[in-house]
């Protein structure tokens, strides 16, 4: 199972899990491979161009939507070089920053990058990333630049604002829930549309006074084109029953990432991801932003 960002962070995490309960099912181990770089499309492409066998599928985001209009030059096309298996979870995402940042809401956020304009820094985990599309249209809401500092993933992003390196993210609840509940971060907004059972203090991006930065990451399963649908059959009805596993919905409980069994079909997966292409097509171009 390729994941296409670095070890430690929201999808390696939800790549885990999935694994360990899908390869429960199969009898089979799943091993999980970090192929970081270029925004998720890197490891894409290892899959794109793997054996059609079903030992290689590919564990993604909403990355993979917003690639065809982030990369004017993508070496792939996602809806006709890969075979949709299933949608796996959902996750919310919170602007988070480091714990020495001295604002202590939103507001107090947007006064400070509007003073000091660039000096401010927003992590990310490279262009094409949950996180940067977070602070892309972030950026666009409030009519001001930071400077953006990317890294190989989520994980490596943390690690950056734990240790008071950076000053703003934009993190999945998987890996910021719980530094958020610890205090071990501070948090400004979260990008639901309604405020989150693990963070309740935490108001909505809208409720804190940023509209239209709604952004919830789904994460999909994909096998190489060719691979036989009876194969994907079986790799879809293994992710169907490991998302219904108790085991899996409560270590995914516990990262504050839901499951979503009733889409773990290929058809599922193959609409969600036409329907955020289209979504998220006109918006990124709207902000002028590629990642090539
Ligand atoms: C990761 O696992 O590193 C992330 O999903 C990165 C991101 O999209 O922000």
């Amino acid at each position: 199972m390729v994941v296409p960002f670095a070890p430690g962070g929201p999808t390696d995490t939800v790549a885990r899990v999935t694994a360990e309960s899908m390869g429960r099912i199969l009898g089979q181990t799943i091993v999980v491979e970090n192929v970081a770089g270029a925004g998720g499309t890197l490891g894409s492409n290892r899959v794109v161009r793997a054996d059609p066998d079903g030992h290689t599928i590919l564990l993604h985001h909403l990355g993979l939507a917003t690639a065809v209009a982030l990369y004017r030059n993508l070496p792939f096309n996602p809806v006709t070089d890969l075979k949709p298996v299933g949608v796996v979870s959902d996750v919310n995402m919170a602007i988070i920053a480091r714990p020495g940042y001295a604002p202590n809401t939103l507001s107090e956020v947007i006064a400070d990058i509007k003073a000091r304009g660039d000096r401010v820094t927003f992590a990310h985990a490279v262009l094409g990333a949950a996180s940067q599309l977070c602070g892309v249209f972030f950026m666009d809401a409030i009519k001001q630049k930071v400077t953006e500092v990317p890294f190989r993933g989520g994980g490596p992003v943390i690690q950056a604002l734990l240790g008071d390196q950076v000053d703003l993210g934009c993190e999945q609840t998987t890996t910021s829930a719980s530094l958020v509940q610890e205090k071990r971060v501070k948090s400004y907004a979260v990008t639901s549309a309604k405020r989150l059972p693990s963070m309740p203090d935490v108001p909505t991006a809208a409720e804190a006074g940023v509209a239209n930065l709604e952004i919830s990451v789904w994460h999909g399963l994909y096998a190489p084109v060719k691979t036989p649908d009876a194969v994907v059959a079986i790799l879809a009805e293994a992710l169907t029953e490991a998302l219904k596993d108790p085991a899996l919905i409560k270590r995914f409980a516990d990262i504050t990432t839901d499951p979503t069994p009733e889409k773990a079909t290929p058809e599922a997966l193959r609409k969600t991801l036409q329907t955020e292409i289209d979504r998220w097509g006109p918006m990124i171009k709207a902000t002028g932003q590629f990642a090539d």
